[in-house]
Parts: C-alpha cells; structure tokens; sequence
C-alpha cells in the first residue's frame, strides 16, 4: 500500500492512509497542510504518527516530552495550528484524535501549544477562530490571559478551505485508489 512515510521508516499501526488524508499546500501564508478526505467522529483515531526521535527541533517535529522531538516532515509535521482544532496528538500513543465530528473537506488542525514548549519559529496565526489567540509560540511563552484552557475543545465551524482544492485532493485520492488497484491486481 502506498505510504506517506518512506521505507526506511518502519510501519507502524494506524499509519495515515491515502484513503483518509492527502497533503496539499493550502495558501501562500500557511504553506502545506493536511486535508481530510473522508468524515471522522468525535473521539475517533485519526492515524498514529511515524517519524525520527531526535534531541533538537525542527520545523516539522511535534515535542515527546522534555528535549524529545518526533521528526515528521512526510505527514503529521504538515498538520496545520488552530486555536480551535479539530484534533489533538496524545503523545504517550502518538495517536491523533478527533476533538470533534470532522468532514471530509476540512483540514486537519491541532493546538501547537499543546504539545510544543517553545515552537522552532513562532509564526502571526491565521486559523481564523473567534478565539484566535494572534502569534503563536509555544505554551512556555504563551500570555497569561490564554493559559489554562481546555485540552479538548468542541468546535462548531469547520476550518475553511477553498473548493477547488477539496475537489483536486478528491482527484488525486481517486487516481492513487485507481493505481493501487492495478497494481494488486498485476
Ligand atoms: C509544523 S509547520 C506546518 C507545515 C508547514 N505549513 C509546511 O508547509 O511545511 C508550521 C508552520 O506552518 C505555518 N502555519 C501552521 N499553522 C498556521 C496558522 N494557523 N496560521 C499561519 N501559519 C500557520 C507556519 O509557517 C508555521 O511555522
Ligand atoms: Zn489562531
């Protein structure tokens, strides 16, 4: 089955599928993320991550504990920030979970301050949440007035993204779909 991960990463259980995700860049100010291709319920694992433990930070790796970085540049180190997301990483399974019902269309979010004590580079958030918190940077330098908030969080609007790009994902996860089943087939 075709991965999002390369060989050298050995397979892990609840990998993400190509069914379910693909990765795609989303605008100009957020670069890549991940879309949802299929819808997914409340509480509902999403994939498990893959990636390299390493001591140091990367743009693209999410924090295991104290000085422990899990290097993802392949799929969950493209998952968006949002002040309001609709998943959230338990790092002791790294499973992704679903903080509430998602849609097939939405990209996958999750809170960066939640896992990350400082972020390898802070960036001014555009998720476009009412409660948008504004620069984001990591929970040790977070302000005061948006510390202590609920882990999970049940959101009502669903992250906005363009149509076009929904229905080229849709393309591509057809194609993919198409190519698998020629293969097994040969
Ligand atoms: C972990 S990476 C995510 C993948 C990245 N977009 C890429 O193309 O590789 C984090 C970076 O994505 C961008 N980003 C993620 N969430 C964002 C948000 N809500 N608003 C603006 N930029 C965001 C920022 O540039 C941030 O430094
Ligand atoms: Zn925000």
């Amino acid at each position: 089955m075709k991965r999002f991960y390369p060989d050298h990463l050995e397979v892990v259980p609840n990998e993400p599928s190509w069914e379910d995700f693909c990765v795609l860049d989303v605008d100009g100010k957020r670069g890549q993320g991940v879309l949802v291709l299929r819808d997914f319920s409340q509480g509902s694992v999403l994939f498990r991550m893959n990636g390299t433990l390493k001591t140091e930070m990367t743009l693209h790796t999410l924090q295991m504990g104290p000085g422990l970085h899990l290097d993802d540049p392949y799929f969950a180190g493209k998952v968006l920030h949002s002040c309001e997301p609709n998943s959230w990483l338990d790092t002791d399974s790294r499973l992704f979970i679903a903080t509430r019902d998602i849609t097939a269309g939405e990209l996958l979010t999750m809170d960066y301050d939640e896992t990350e004590d400082v972020l390898f580079r802070s960036f001014p958030c555009c998720c476009g949440s009412a409660r948008c918190r504004g620069t984001i940077g990591g929970r040790l330098v977070r302000q005061p007035a948006h510390r202590g908030r609920r882990k999970t969080q049940v959101l009502t609007t669903p992250a906005e993204i363009p149509a076009q790009l929904y229905a080229t994902a849709m393309a591509e996860k057809q194609h993919y779909t198409a190519e698998f089943a020629t293969a097994s087939a040969s």
